[in-house]
């Protein structure tokens, strides 16, 4: 029996793993920088590794994002995912493909564009109300990473949905944990795995979107555009959780981070009453702590990169992480470096105005959304309260869900806060 099940592991692994170990080798530089930094000083901008059956090539540094986004355009390598993701997201955008995938994200990207971001402030404040402000006690310890899901998790629901999922709100969470545990476990379809467990929650939640569909007469915007493109309610419900899964932990993370980040080098202070130093320590925080670790495309057709040739099947993985070295800019946190003309032009050839949600045909759909709801929440967090940290803060970037990612601080109102800066609709018009 024993036999027989090691065989079919190694079988799983040979067949099935091809992302595996580069998905690891990602996690590795990102969670210890000093590992890309090593690989890039010893190998340059493309480090080989045969994972099995593919060859995979980790890209780094920024020549490698120019010349892909030249060869994404000439068709030559394509947009894919890790395999966890596409096994788990199969039917969402992820693993659309060709003129629909074009057609499917000039649809969507309606829906998402910046103009009408500002549609979703209101129920940004809501939720940074219930689970965050609106608490009447002037001083409170808090985990915030957790308090900072629960507001993303909702507020993307209800943005998407159009309602809130109020009842069914612990047990689409906990489902959506598990979910997002299978994206980075080793992806093993047996019972007791973590892989397993995530499908049978992903399936939980494709029936609850069913469900919570088949329960209304209308349909919000976003719903419309799915139900006509999509033909049954089962594929209208993969796409949605597609969306849910893509908008939540990713902003989620890409807050707690920008707070640890703040609070590590003292910039709560200064980022209270100046916007635009709230978003330069975000985009700071996402040169040094990218939420999404890896960019992935398959290659077309054989190619030269870099003098390098590289063969049709491989598969390209960027680390959207910047470590000084490999860019020229530092390491350490500096948001006022954008304010240097100099760096401001280095940062943005390497970051091709944000590397870290993707390039070219796949790049993020939900860029605006998330960048300004972190803008908005940071800005009104920090109005309201002055924040310490209740011990010394570590950042581990994967899982997000890890204990020492909990971001634990004491929020005490600030003295200052008048009635209005307390007002949704006063913030939303100064975004
Ligand atoms: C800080 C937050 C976020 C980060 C860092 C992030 C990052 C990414 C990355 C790296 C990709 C892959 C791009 C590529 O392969 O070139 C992606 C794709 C995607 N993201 Fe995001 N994302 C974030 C938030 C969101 C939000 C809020 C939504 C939805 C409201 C969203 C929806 C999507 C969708 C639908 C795709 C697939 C696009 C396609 O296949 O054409 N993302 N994101």
């Amino acid at each position: 029996m024993y036999t027989i099940i090691c065989v079919i592991l190694v079988s799983l692994l040979i067949v099935k793993f091809n992302y595996v170990k580069s998905l690891y080798w990602s996690v590795m530089f990102v969670y210890k920088p000093s590992n890309c930094e090593n690989v890039f000083e010893q190998k340059g901008e493309i480090e080989d590794k045969h994972v099995f059956l593919a060859p995979v090539k980790n890209m780094l540094g920024k020549r490698t994002i120019n010349e892909s986004i030249k060869y994404e355009r000439e068709g030559k390598i394509e947009g894919t995912f890790p395999y966890q993701i596409l096994k788990l997201f199969k039917g969402s955008m992820a693993t659309e493909s060709g003129e629909r995938h074009k057609q499917l994200r000039s649809v969507f990207l309606k829906y998402l564009c910046p103009t009408k971001i500002s549609n979703f402030y209101e129920t940004i404040e809501k939720y940074l109300q219930i689970y965050i402000i609106n608490n009447g006690v002037p001083e409170r310890s808090v985990l915030l990473q957790r308090e900072l899901r629960n507001v993303t998790f909702s507020v993307i629901c209800e943005s998407l949905l159009g309602e809130p999922i109020d009842e069914e709100y612990t047990s689409w969470m906990n489902d959506f944990n598990e979910l997002t545990n299978g994206i980075i476990c080793i992806p093993i379809m047996l019972p007791g795995f973590g892989f397993y467990k995530a499908e049978m929650a992903r399936r939980r939640l494709q029936r609850k979107v069913e469900k919570y569909m088949e329960e209304r007469d209308n349909y919000n915007e976003f719903l419309e555009e799915v139900a006509q493109h999509y033909t049954d309610k089962e594929s209208m419900a993969k796409c949605v959780l597609g969306f849910i899964f893509a908008g939540f932990d990713t902003t989620a993370s890409l807050l707690s981070s920008t707070i640890t980040m703040m609070l590590q080098n003292d910039y709560i202070e200064k980022c209270r009453n100046d916007n635009e130093m709230i978003k330069l320590c975000i985009r700071e925080t996402l040169r040094l702590h990218p939420p999404a670790i890896v960019v992935t495309r398959r290659v077309n057709e054989d190619i030269e990169f870099l003098n390098k040739n590289i063969k049709a099947g491989a598969i390209l993985n960027w680390v959207p992480f910047d470590n000084g070295n490999m860019n020229g800019i530092s390491r350490e946190f500096f948001p006022e470096r954008y304010l240097n003309e100099r760096e401001l032009q280095e940062f943005r050839e390497w970051n091709n105005t944000h590397i870290q949600f993707g390039f070219g045909s796949r790049r993020c759909l939900g860029m605006n959304f998330a960048l300004k709801e972190a803008e908005y929440i940071i800005k009104r967090i920090v109005s309201v309260y002055d924040i310490k940290a209740s011990k010394k803060l570590e950042l581990y970037r994967c899982p997000i869900t890890h204990e020492k990612n909990y971001l634990p601080v004491v929020l005490k109102k600030c003295k200052s806060i008048s009635s209005s800066s307390n007002s949704c609709s006063s913030d939303a018009n100064s975004i």
